[in-house]
């Protein structure tokens, strides 16, 4: 039996303005849509923000539904349409935000297990690591890759 290690790579910065121009920009939009996000039932108002290899920002946001497992979280609702809008543009990054009553979560923001599988299947389409912001009041994370959310991955590579 051999036990091996599998390290991750978490960045944590204390304050918006210590992360690049771009990086806040990015960071600012997903802040700006969890603002739109149609979150009725559980309040929680979560927006991501993509930054695509044509140098275009897309965003989205939750959409929840009466019948709960209809609705859909924000990065799944960025990030296909990122893929269904510029099937030839790399996602470079995302910039996850949350809010509950309009403040900004203090805890950094965590993608769903759902949300880690399809932002898995994006890195390996476009063969280039996407870049991760998870924002929060506490600290914002900044991973380089899917691989730190996700480590053991299914992907199609096992098919
Ligand atoms: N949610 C997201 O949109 N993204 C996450 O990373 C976590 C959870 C949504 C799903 C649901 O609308 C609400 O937040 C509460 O779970």
């Amino acid at each position: 039996m051999k036990t091996r290690e599998i390290k991750i790579l978490v960045h944590e910065f204390e304050n918006i303005s210590e992360l690049s121009p771009d990086e806040q920009s990015l960071l600012l939009e997903a802040r700006r849509i969890t603002g739109l996000a149609y979150a009725p039932y559980s309040g929680f108002h979560v927006g991501a923000a993509i930054l695509l290899g044509n140098g275009q920002i897309v965003t989205g946001n939750n959409q929840e539904n009466s019948a709960y497992p209809s609705g859909l979280c924000a990065e799944r609702v960025a990030l296909f349409y990122a893929n269904a809008n510029f099937p030839e543009s790399v996602v470079k990054t995302i910039a996850i935000s949350a809010a509950k009553n309009g403040v900004l979560v203090n805890e950094p923001v965590k993608p769903c297990g759902s949300c880690r599988q399809a932002l898995a299947e994006t890195e390996v389409r476009f063969e280039k690591p996407i870049r991760i912001i998870l924002d929060g009041q506490d600290a914002i994370l900044v991973l380089e890759g899917v691989e730190s959310l996700l480590p053991l991955s299914f992907s199609k590579k096992a098919l």
